[in-house]
């Protein structure tokens, strides 16, 4: 499974790759604003310098919701760096723009999936990735991870080639949980990958040997 970071603060961005495990990038319009950055030029930076930091798949998502306005944000999106992927809300509008970027050799993101149904016409207009939004399902009082794994099947039975890349993700346990119903790829904050690192034997274990260590240092 890949790891994305799901952020657009480079020091998050710096820290995670620093790891050496991080694979790629994805931001929304709620994280790029977060970080207080104004202005067409201003973001098409962002992402030029995101793109400059990690060495991976980096989602840039479009604002537009017509065709003619996905398609040219996407295609000056993809313009910015070899590893864009235009991400694109799963709406009408969306899928064909989403088809016009395959045939077109553009990486696409299909994002704000939240039905089985939504992942199948995604995949068959031939997005890169699909993102279903784990976090915000549970919190709606269903299974976020119940769905990674009914789309892991079911793009197993039919041969898709779509990534099934799950975001949304709150804490550790749900990349755990992710990796077990078959993503493809987790994208996190930087404090559930960081929580994967997390065990009381672990410290407990550590200060003993060190402890030892001292009696023959
Ligand atoms: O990648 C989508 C993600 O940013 C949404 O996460 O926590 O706002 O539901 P959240």
């Amino acid at each position: 499974m890949k790891f994305f970071i799901d952020t657009a603060n480079l020091a998050q961005i710096k820290e995670a790759n620093d790891l050496g495990i991080l694979d790629g990038v994805t931001t929304n319009p709620s994280l790029m604003a977060k970080e207080g950055i104004k202005g067409t030029e201003a973001v098409m930076q962002h992402y030029k310098t995101i793109c400059e930091m990690v060495n991976g798949d980096i989602s840039a998502e479009v604002i537009s919701t017509d065709f003619a306005g996905i398609v040219e944000e996407g295609k000056k999106l993809a313009a910015i760096h070899k590893n864009i992927v235009v991400k694109v809300p799963m709406i009408k509008e969306g899928i064909k723009a989403i088809k016009w970027f395959t045939d077109n050799g553009i990486k696409t993101n299909c994002t704000l999936i939240f039905s089985a149904g939504q992942a199948i016409l995604a995949a068959k207009a031939g997005a890169t990735y699909v993102s279903p939004f784990i976090g915000r399902i549970d919190d709606s009082g269903w299974d976020g991870v119940e769905l990674i794994a009914q789309i892991a099947n079911i793009y197993s039975i039919q041969g898709f080639k779509t990534e099934i890349l799950a975001a949304s993700i709150r804490n550790a346990l749900h990349i755990v949980k992710c990796a077990e119903a078959g993503a493809d790829v987790c994208t996190c904050p930087l404090d559930s990958i960081l929580g994967l690192l997390k065990h009381p034997l672990t410290d407990i274990g550590l200060a003993k040997f060190l402890e030892d260590a001292k009696k023959f240092a």
